[in-house]
């Protein structure tokens, strides 16, 4: 009888191990797949994402998570890309500013050409989530 009960609880064991083998494999794959999604809907080929990666930018922004500045993902959900918004944002870049984010400013960039500005602003709101 003893036996019985054994050999029960260690088929009960490995049943119950099994479920979760199975489970946690499942769980991998689904972070896997939104992971290896995520970042190439986020893949530009546009000529704004190198003037950004030459400029100091970096030292304030992150594509995806805020730094001193706003995150470019969210610019990108505030903001529709048309020329209107695009001007708007290569104006700020150049001449810096307060007051949209919160209260720390983002430093004036006058030596950027207002063309390469535009670039680097339609690349940011090419970031839609
Ligand atoms: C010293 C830190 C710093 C640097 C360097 C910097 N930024 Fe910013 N940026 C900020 C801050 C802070 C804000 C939020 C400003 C506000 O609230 O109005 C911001 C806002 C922005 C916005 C949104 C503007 C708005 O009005 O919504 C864009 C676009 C942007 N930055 C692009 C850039 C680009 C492109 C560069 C590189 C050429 C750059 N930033 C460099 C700090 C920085």
């Amino acid at each position: 009888m003893k036996k019985i009960l054994l050999m029960i609880s260690c088929f009960t064991l490995v049943m119950a191990s099994c479920g979760n083998d199975t489970s946690k494999n499942t769980e991998e794959n689904a972070t896997k797949t939104t992971e290896s999604a995520a970042p190439s809907t986020l893949e530009t080929d546009l000529p704004g994402e190198k003037l950004i990666a030459k400029s100091d930018c970096i030292g304030c922004h992150n594509k995806t998570t805020k730094v001193i500045g706003p995150a470019y993902v969210d610019v990108a959900a505030k903001y529709t890309l048309n020329d209107k918004n695009i001007d708007y944002l290569a104006d700020k870049i150049i001449s810096g500013g307060k007051g949209v984010w919160g209260e720390i400013a983002m430093t004036p960039h006058p030596t950027i050409a207002p063309d390469d500005a535009k670039e680097m602003a339609k690349y940011i709101l090419s970031l839609k989530k």
